[in-house]
């Protein structure tokens, strides 16, 4: 049975998108989404920088997408206002990770669309993020825009909140 599941996990590594059929996507607890935090966003480091703060308020939502059982994306919700959003109103994004061997298959895509029709149930109206340099162009082609300059976030790197309406 393991052996069928890592066969199949291996398939999907080399498939270059994948069928809404072949995924899952659902609600996780906080500590489920250390292993991809750590490996995407905290490379080397250690695992308690994987620890946000909020983490486990009732009003944050982590999500995860599987595959064979596997958990290879996540994102998670915190009710956090930045000064700089004048919507009452609003969440922002954090920890966005799809596992390497399955980026650039649409999957980002699919997760974040699912934890924005959870906030949108939820009334709520702008959901922002403070994006990686290199993420830029992913949620660019998501509808988030930049607002304000660029910001260093100390060991990770230059920054843009980038926000949406939902
Ligand atoms: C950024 C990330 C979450 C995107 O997930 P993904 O599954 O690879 O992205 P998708 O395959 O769904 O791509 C969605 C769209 O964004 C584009 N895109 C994805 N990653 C991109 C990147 N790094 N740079 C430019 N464009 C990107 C794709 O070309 C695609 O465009 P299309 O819909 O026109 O084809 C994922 O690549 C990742 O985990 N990266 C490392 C961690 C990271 O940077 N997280 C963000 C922290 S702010």
């Amino acid at each position: 049975m393991k052996i069928i599941i890592l066969q199949n996990i291996f398939k999907f590594e080399k498939t270059k998108s994948i069928n809404t059929s072949e995924y899952q996507i659902k609600t996780i607890t906080s500590t489920k989404t250390y292993t991809v935090r750590h490996s995407v966003l905290r490379t080397g480091k250690p695992i308690e920088t994987c620890i946000f703060d909020g983490d486990n308020l009732e009003t944050t939502i982590h999500l995860g997408l599987f595959i064979e059982y596997k958990l290879v994306g996540i994102c998670s919700f915190f009710k956090n206002s930045n000064p700089n959003i004048s919507e009452a109103n609003q969440y922002q994004l954090r920890g966005m990770a799809i596992l390497k061997p399955f980026q650039g298959k649409g999957l980002g895509n699919v997760i974040l669309k699912q934890g924005e029709n959870l906030l949108k149930e939820k009334k709520v109206k702008t959901l922002w993020c403070n994006a990686r340099e290199v993420a830029i162009n992913f949620y660019k082609k998501n509808n988030y825009q930049v607002t304000g300059n660029a910001f260093n976030i100390k060991n990770i790197g230059i920054h843009y909140t980038m926000l949406k309406t939902l």
